[in-house]
């Protein structure tokens, strides 16, 4: 079986259509979100709504919540554009799920605010704590949050980013992880993890963001699509 896992979508819709084109080609079994369909980019209601139609687990990130709980005033532009239902479901999602795919006891969560925020070069000891919450013992973990992809291999386990599809830092592309194997296999089997990496049209992503005056910190999202470089 194989599982797209997507994250940190942020409301830019021209890299989820381009993303969505090449999983046409990949012809994933499911696609599963893991956090952040909304927020900074202009297109939030496209993209909430296409995480809804096409992904069937799905676990919420800190903008979900953010925005979808109403915790910030300047997030108006936000709660205007997507309406009371969609900010109803955004916060109420899940914090974090749980699968086992051969052998290996996967923990999906979007990373804040379930852990602090972890990049490749977090120290282990701040990934350890991640693989062992409350008692529970995971032997991989998947997240998003840093919106850059990885694959780290720890003596927890198996540490899988997904990257960013609609706000990539470092590589301006549309990322997301392929992770192939044994659905709810509690055997050791062979595992493929990938990174998918996808270009889009990151200037078409821009000029959205230029014709919508009302975006909050448009000019950091527009300079985030453009270089990669984060600004805010
Ligand atoms: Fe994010």
């Amino acid at each position: 079986m194989k599982i797209a896992m997507i994250g940190d979508l942020h409301g830019n819709f021209v890299a989820t259509q381009a993303l969505e084109k090449a999983l046409d080609k990949v012809q994933p079994d499911e696609i599963w979100f893991l956090g952040d369909a909304v927020g900074k980019g202009p297109q939030n209601v496209e993209t909430c709504d296409w995480v809804r139609r096409h992904c069937t687990l799905c676990v919420g990130g800190n903008w979900d919540y953010g925005i979808g709980g109403k915790e910030f005033a300047e997030d108006g532009y936000f709660w205007a554009q997507l309406g009371e239902e969609r900010l109803h479901w955004l916060n109420s999602l899940p914090r974090e799920a749980e699968r086992w795919i051969s052998g290996v006891r996967f923990r999906l969560f979007h990373g804040r605010p379930v852990t602090p925020l972890m990049s490749a070069q977090t120290d282990k000891d701040v990934f350890s704590q991640a693989f062992h919450p409350d008692g529970r013992d995971y032997t991989g973990i998947i997240f998003a949050d840093s919106h850059r992809p990885f694959v780290r291999t720890l003596h927890d386990g198996y540490a899988v980013n997904t990257g960013s599809v609609g706000n990539s830092l470092g590589v301006n592309r549309a990322h997301c992880a392929i992770v192939e194997g044994e659905m709810d296999g509690q055997e050791a089997a062979p595992l493929a993890i990938s990174i998918l990496s996808v270009p889009y049209d990151n200037e078409a992503a821009a000029e959205i963001a230029r014709q919508d005056v009302r975006l909050p910190h448009r000019e950091s999202y527009i300079t985030e699509v453009l270089t990669g470089v984060y600004s805010r």
